[in-house]
């Protein structure tokens, strides 16, 4: 394949489509329910109008940002989503390899299949995700693990207290390829993958309240984050928790159908605690310009999740490597163009007001 020819995500997600069983394609791709939250995610980035600087000397450009002090190349991350060897042999690692290359976090589901130690090994910023079990001891030994193999921080997915209903995997009866296994779940007694899977999801529990993710910061020597949270009240309580990031995000739309899109969401909850702790949000993220509408409602950085599976499904890790570039190359482009030199230049004066579906929400500059 002459990958020149993908000259966008979507061209990549097509040529994935195409290369993927429909099992696969209906995991990877599909949402809960109806699918709405789902193609509301990539609508609302798309309705966004922009407002473009001119005459603004963007000759020399630099996408560069930080998260929690420490510098990242690009404001860019690696989602977390489970089980990347449905898209290719080289799994997680095919990821981390791209992520390293690149200087990208790489998010790393608890549902990986290679285990956190494994990803580790190539050497990429790794931020392990986590859900909390009703074993809380088999929950213990997961941070332990990630705290041994020095993730730089925890994140915690809150918006999972059941698995959303996705119904185009229960339709095609959705089955585990035989051989594949749960890096992290191997002293689970179950051999078979398929077994481990049914026991992870009944593990998943739907007790868990903002008193355990108090105790999950008190007791975790990592920076915890907690990802899925769609409403300024909620991010204030776990501010006051002590978390040190959010991920706004609807999961991709795969949980609660209808729920709002996390860009909706996000200029309530930047305007509530976008001082006190930092912002990403993910959700439809295709294009250049979606990562700058992003950064001017208020995050720090954007989530990718499915154009990674694509790239990776396509080419391993060249595909995660060339669909990152994509990304990166629009970005610069969607800078110059709208007249940032920086990533500070970036700010909500760029969008249409009339363009956010909620524009009393829009917080103040924050740089
Ligand atoms: C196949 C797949 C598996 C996922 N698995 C997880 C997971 O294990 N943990 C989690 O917190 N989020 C998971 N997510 C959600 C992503 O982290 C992210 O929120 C979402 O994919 C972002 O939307 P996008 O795919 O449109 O970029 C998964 C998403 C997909 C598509």
């Amino acid at each position: 394949m002459d990958w020149q020819r993908l000259v966008n995500l979507y061209d990549w997600e097509r040529a994935a489509q195409e290369k993927l069983s429909p099992m696969v394609r209906a995991y990877y791709g599909g949402g809960a329910a109806d699918d709405l939250s789902l193609n509301a995610n990539r609508r609302v980035w798309d309705t966004l109008k922009l407002r473009p600087r001119v005459l603004v000397d963007v000759s020399h450009r630099n996408p560069s940002t930080s998260l929690m002090g420490q510098p990242m190349a690009y404001p860019i991350v690696i989602a977390p989503t489970a089980m990347a060897m449905l898209a290719h042999p080289s799994g997680e690692s095919g990821i981390a390899e791209a992520a390293q290359q690149r200087g990208i976090i790489q998010g790393v589901s608890t549902l990986a299949n290679q285990s956190i130690q494994t990803v580790r090994q190539l050497g990429a910023t790794n931020w392990m995700q986590l859900y909390v079990y009703k074993d809380r001891q088999l929950t213990e030994r997961l941070i332990q693990n990630a705290q041994d193999s020095r993730c730089q921080a925890l994140v915690l997915t809150v918006d999972a207290p059941l698995l959303g209903m996705r119904e185009n995997m229960m339709r095609l009866g959705f089955q585990l390829p035989t051989g594949l296994c749960f890096g992290n779940f191997q002293d689970v007694q179950q051999t078979e993958g398929a077994q481990v899977l049914r026991y992870i999801q009944d593990q998943f529990d739907p007790s868990l309240t903002f008193a355990d993710l108090k105790w999950l910061v008190q007791n975790c020597a990592m920076p915890v984050w907690v990802k899925g949270v769609l409403r300024a009240d909620d991010a204030k309580k776990a501010v006051d928790c002590g978390i040190r990031g959010i991920v706004v995000s609807n999961h991709g739309g795969r949980q609660l159908d209808t729920a709002i899109t996390a860009a909706e969401a996000l200029p309530e909850i930047a305007l509530a605690v976008g001082r006190q702790v930092e912002l990403m949000v993910d959700g439809g993220i295709r294009r250049g310009t979606d990562i700058l509408k992003a950064l001017a409602l208020g995050a720090r950085a954007v989530m990718v999740g499915r154009p990674i599976l694509w790239g990776l499904a396509l080419a391993g890790a060249q595909g995660v490597g060339l669909v990152l570039d994509i990304l990166i190359r629009e970005f610069d482009h969607a800078m110059a163009l709208s007249g940032c030199a920086q990533v500070q230049d970036i700010s909500s004066d760029l969008l249409d007001p009339h363009s956010l579906l909620r524009p009393g929400d829009l917080a103040q500059d924050r740089s």
